[in-house]
């Protein structure tokens, strides 16, 4: 499909863009992420029962970000929102901060941010560095122990979503990069953008549950697939 064609482009972003970055994709074939089983670390139950685990497993996880660096792939994107004409949003599933530090102005993190706290009292979301672990208190109510990671968990509803479907909507291109496709509601963005009559494109390292779903899909690394398609949309643009 020709740039010249599209003027509004959507992208859905999943763990496989930032996995070349050294960040672990969440469906590994052993079942784990990273030791734990998703539901021991990712529902507002597991946090319930275990919170010191739960505070842990995160707190780890936002120290890790230190340690790795956007890669091809962000900065394509980066470079995509910057040069395009026309409407752009890049919705992301992701939690750590690759694409902010690519540089984005049109950016939702749907299943929330590892640098971010949610106080569980006030329900004020703040920008959060440092560990959960032990207590510090919430900077919005000054309340102890109400602090938790302001993450989307299983059984949680996702942010940003009535942005995400206005986008949809209004959507010539649909784009989902590095996502298994197994998890809702981002699973059927696609066929909510094929509905409003956009193109549907699939970059993932291999074929994904929602392959079938797309009018075109593209397989390999997204360090290589990323900056090649960016190159493309630009030159037609
Ligand atoms: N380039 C492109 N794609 C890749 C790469 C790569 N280098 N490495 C892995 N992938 C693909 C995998 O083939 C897989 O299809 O990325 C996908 C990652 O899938 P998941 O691990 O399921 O991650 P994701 O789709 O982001 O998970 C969705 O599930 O647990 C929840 O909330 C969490 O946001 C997460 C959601």
């Amino acid at each position: 499909m020709l740039g010249a064609m599209i003027r509004s482009i959507v992208i859905l972003t999943g763990a496989g863009i930032s996995a070349e970055s050294g960040v672990p994709t969440f469906r590994a074939s052993d079942g784990l992420w990273e030791n734990h089983r998703i539901e021991d670390v990712a529902t507002p139950q597991a946090f319930r029962r275990n919170p010191t685990l739960v505070q842990t497993f995160y707190d780890q996880r936002r120290a890790f970000l230190g340690q790795v660096e956007p890669n091809a792939a962000h900065h394509a994107l980066a470079r995509l929102e910057a040069e395009w004409s026309g409407d752009f949003l890049l919705v992301t599933q992701n939690v750590d901060d690759l694409h902010d530090r690519a540089g984005h102005n049109h950016l939702v993190h749907m299943h929330g941010e590892l640098n971010a706290a949610l106080c569980t009292r006030c329900r004020a979301a703040r920008p959060w560095r440092g560990p959960l672990i032990g207590n510090p208190p919430c900077p919005a109510c000054g309340q102890s122990g109400t602090l938790r990671p302001d993450i989307v968990w299983f059984g949680e509803m996702p942010y940003h979503m009535d942005r995400i479907e206005t986008a949809l909507a209004a959507a010539d291109l649909f784009v989902s990069i590095g996502t298994s496709g197994a998890v809702y509601p981002a699973a059927g963005f696609v066929e909510l953008a094929r509905h409003a009559g956009a193109h549907t494109l699939e970059l993932n390292l291999e074929p994904s549950a929602g392959t079938p779903m797309f009018h075109e899909a593209r397989h390999g690394p997204a360090s290589v697939l990323v900056p090649a398609w960016v190159e493309e949309m630009l030159a037609a643009d």
